[in-house]
C-alpha cells in the first residue's frame, strides 16, 4: 500500500474553483493520479474547458455565495459518480476589484465583510455539512484551501485573511469531530502563487517585494501547491489531520526583515 499510498485510482473528488490558476492545476494532477474529478466552479464555461481536456473529470457549475447552489455540487456529484473521497474546498472571492476593496478594518464596508465570509466561510461549511454523511461512508477527507496571510498580519486583505483564518478553525473542528468515523480534515496554506488572478491583482513590485522574502528563486507555481493538496488527498497523508500545511516556499519560517538583511550583506554592507 505505501508505494502507491499517493495515487487516486478509483476515488471521487470535488475541487471548487476548478477553473481557476491553483485548482485548475489540482483538478489535473488528481486526475493524472487516477481521481475522477468534479470541477465545480461559478465559471462554468472555463470548467468545461478544463474538464474537456481531462479523461474523468466532470464540470459543474456552483455559487459558494448560494446555499443551495453549494448543497446541488454535492448531491450531483453523488448521482454522476456515485460516491465522494475528496472534498477540496479552493474557490474564493479573489480579483482585483476585490483586493482593492479589502484593506484594513477601520475602512471596511460591512456589505464587502459579509460577502467575503457568505462565500469563503459558510460556502465551505455547507459543502462540509453536505459532504460529510458521503466522506464518512467512503473514509474521505477534506483540503481547505487557506493563505499563509491567515496565519501572520499584514496591511492589506483583512476581511479575506479573516475569512481564511475562520477556515483553519473549521478545519480543525471537523477533523477533531470526525476524525473517529475515519474522516480527515486538513488545509493547504499557499504564499503568494503566480496564477492568472495573482498576476491582475497585483503589480510586479508587490510580487517582487514578495519573492525577495522566500527561501526559493521564485514564487510559487499552481502545481507547487496541486502538489500539497494532493498529498493531503491521498492516503500517503493517512496519519495527517487537523493540520494547516504551509506551502510558501519558506517564506514565514524566517525571522522578518530577510530580504532587506540580505539585500544589506550583499552590499558589502
Ligand atoms: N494565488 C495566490 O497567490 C494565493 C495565495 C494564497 C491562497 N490562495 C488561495 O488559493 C485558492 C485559489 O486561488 P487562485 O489564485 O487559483 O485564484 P483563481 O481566481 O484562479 O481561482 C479561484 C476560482 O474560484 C472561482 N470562484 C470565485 N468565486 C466563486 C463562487 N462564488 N463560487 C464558485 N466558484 C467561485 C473562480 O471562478 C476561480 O475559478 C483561493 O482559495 C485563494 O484564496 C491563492
Amino acid at each position: 500500500m505505501a508505494q502507491d499510498a499517493i495515487r487516486m485510482d478509483g476515488k471521487v473528488a470535488i475541487v471548487t474553483g476548478g477553473a481557476g490558476g491553483i485548482g485548475g492545476a489540482t483538478a489535473r494532477l488528481l486526475t493524472a493520479r487516477g481521481a475522477k474529478v468534479v470541477i465545480a466552479d461559478i465559471a462554468f464555461a472555463r470548467a468545461i474547458d478544463l474538464a474537456r481536456e481531462l479523461p474523468g473529470a466532470h464540470a459543474l457549475e456552483v455559487d459558494l455565495e448560494d446555499p443551495q447552489s453549494v448543497e446541488n455540487m454535492v448531491e450531483e456529484t453523488l448521482a454522476h459518480f456515485g460516491r465522494l473521497d475528496v472534498l477540496h474546498n479552493n474557490a474564493a472571492l479573489l480579483g482585483p476589484d476585490v483586493a482593492l476593496a479589502d484593506t484594513d478594518v477601520e475602512s471596511m464596508d460591512t456589505a464587502f465583510w459579509d460577502r467575503t465570509f457568505a462565500i469563503n466561510v459558510r460556502g465551505t461549511m455547507i459543502a462540509c455539512r453536505t459532504a460529510l454523511p458521503h466522506l464518512r461512508a467512503s473514509k474521505g477527507n477534506i483540503v481547505n484551501t487557506v493563505t499563509n496571510l491567515a496565519l501572520q498580519g499584514h496591511i492589506v486583505q483583512a476581511a479575506y485573511s479573516s475569512s481564511k483564518a475562520a477556515i483553519i478553525q473549521m478545519t480543525r473542528a471537523i477533523a477533531a469531530s470526525h476524525g473517529v468515523h475515519g474522516v480527515r480534515c486538513n488545509a493547504v496554506a499557499p504564499g503568494m502563487t503566480v496564477t492568472p488572478s495573482l498576476l491582475e491583482a497585483f503589480p510586479a513590485g508587490l510580487r517582487e517585494a514578495v519573492e525577495a522574502e522566500t527561501l526559493r528563486d521564485r514564487l510559487g507555481a499552481p502545481e507547487d501547491i496541486a502538489e500539497a493538496v494532493a498529498f493531503l488527498a491521498s492516503d500517503a497523508a493517512r496519519n495527517v489531520t487537523g493540520e494547516v500545511l504551509v506551502c510558501d516556499g519558506g517564506s514565514a519560517s524566517h525571522v522578518p526583515g530577510l530580504a532587506p538583511f540580505r539585500a544589506f550583506l550583499a552590499a558589502g554592507g
